[in-house]
């Protein structure tokens, strides 16, 4: 049977982050900022959204409609779970991109975007939405598309190989995903300590092992394991999209360039190559009100979710339509004070019980806080922040 997955990981979800690049009024702000004037995004996709945090935020705060796939089912049922009578402007599917990229009732869209996805499929999955852009994307469109760019990444290419050859060693296969990984990272140092190959002549295999040991398994499963993960340069892109009558416009967030994960945002300039048959048009509104209790009651949702979600950290803004990034622990002390919890003294301690619960470590300033009058006071203090943000009704309150 043909793999539906194409070699994917899909034992386990993929982390929660949000992604600002997504969002289309910033994609036009980054665009003008370099010279490149487009029209409002009124139709927008996301292919592979994973979580989907990035997409329910756009869909229920921002006056974009979208349209979106994961294969995952999890992370579909997660976005619509998130998003459930909030907001008509969201449409996913748990289709491949083989499946979804086929449909003919799509419309066409203002702005395609995917993040953390082309490096990590196969030929067949990037040639698929390659057409897809090619029919579907608007002439005045946005594409955006992150990578792993080969210069920076070609290091890590032998520590991967040799995590991937050892994790799906036959005597592992009646083990779950995360327990396989653990065993790979565990031989990995084997190896570095015993100054065996490929570690032996190559510091890059320790260093990264290093960063990467004690990183979430649901991020390293995605990031390392799949039997794709393809590295690319500025020209490979620009052979994929040139063709397609798109030209490079901008990156989507400045200062990547260390971290070898390049975000194009590329605007179409000619029409498809093959003309199109007539497209669905859909019934998009030209301004959408986005209702303040919507929001409000999505936000809630995302409070209820970071009392299990320690990487949660972002609620949807009403003034921009998008994401703000305030931090786990301000998420839980928010959701606090929801409940109940009016002053510093039983926000904080709400936000101790959680961090108890959960056995997460309370880090601050990038130390790990072992004393608890210590961890006390800097919880209180956090409150009392949270307090003052709340009354003075900053996009939080
Ligand atoms: C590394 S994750 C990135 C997810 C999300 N864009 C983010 O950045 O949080 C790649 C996503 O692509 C999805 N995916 C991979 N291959 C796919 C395929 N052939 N069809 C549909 N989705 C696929 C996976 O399920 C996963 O959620």
């Amino acid at each position: 049977m043909r793999d539906r997955a194409e070699g994917y990981v899909t034992e386990l979800p993929y982390t929660l982050g949000y992604y600002p690049e997504l969002d289309p009024l910033r994609a036009r702000e980054t665009l003008a900022r370099a010279g490149v004037e487009i029209a409002p995004i009124r139709r927008a996709c996301e292919l592979g959204f994973g979580r989907g945090l990035s997409l329910a935020i756009h869909a229920v705060a921002g006056d974009a409609e979208w349209w979106g796939n994961d294969m995952l089912p999890r992370h579909v049922e997660e976005v619509q779970t998130l998003t459930r009578g909030l907001t008509n402007r969201i449409h996913v599917s748990a289709e491949t991109f083989a499946e979804f990229c086929a449909r003919d009732d799509l419309p066409i869209f203002d702005f395609i975007a995917m993040h953390g996805v082309w490096s990590w499929i196969s030929q067949s999955n990037r040639d698929v939405i390659q057409e897809f852009i090619d029919r579907q994307l608007a002439v005045g469109g946005v594409l955006y598309v992150s990578y792993n760019v080969r210069k920076v990444w070609a290091s890590v290419v032998p520590l991967r190989e040799f995590l991937v050859a050892t994790a799906s060693r036959p005597e592992l296969n009646a083990k779950s995903l995360p327990d396989r990984i653990e065993a790979a990272l565990v031989a990995a140092q084997h190896i570095v300590a015993c100054d065996l190959p490929p570690a032996r002549d190559d510091p890059a295999f320790e260093k990264h092992l290093r960063k990467i040991r004690h990183q979430s398994k649901a991020y390293l499963a995605h990031e390392y394991f799949n039997r794709d993960w393809v590295l690319f340069d500025e020209t490979d892109m620009a052979a994929t999209f040139e063709p397609l009558g798109l030209k490079y416009g901008a990156q989507a967030k400045s200062g990547n360039k260390e971290s070898g994960f390049r975000r194009d945002l590329w605007v179409r300039e000619q029409a498809p190559r093959v003309p199109r048959a007539p497209v669905a048009e859909g019934s998009v509104e030209n301004y959408v009100i986005v209702e303040r209790a919507k929001i409000d009651e999505f936000n809630a949702r995302l409070l209820q979710r970071a009392l299990d979600e320690p990487y949660l950290s972002t609620l949807a803004s009403p003034a921009t339509g998008g994401g703000v990034e305030l931090g786990w622990r301000t998420l839980l002390a928010l959701g606090a004070h929801r409940a109940g919890a009016c002053d510093a003294t039983s926000i904080a301690a709400s936000v101790t019980a959680t961090l108890a619960r959960l056995g997460h470590p309370l880090v601050h300033e990038g130390a790990v806080i072992k004393d608890s009058q210590e961890a006390a006071a800097i919880l209180h203090r956090e409150a009392e922040g949270v307090i003052r943000e709340i009354e003075g009704a900053g996009v939080v309150g």
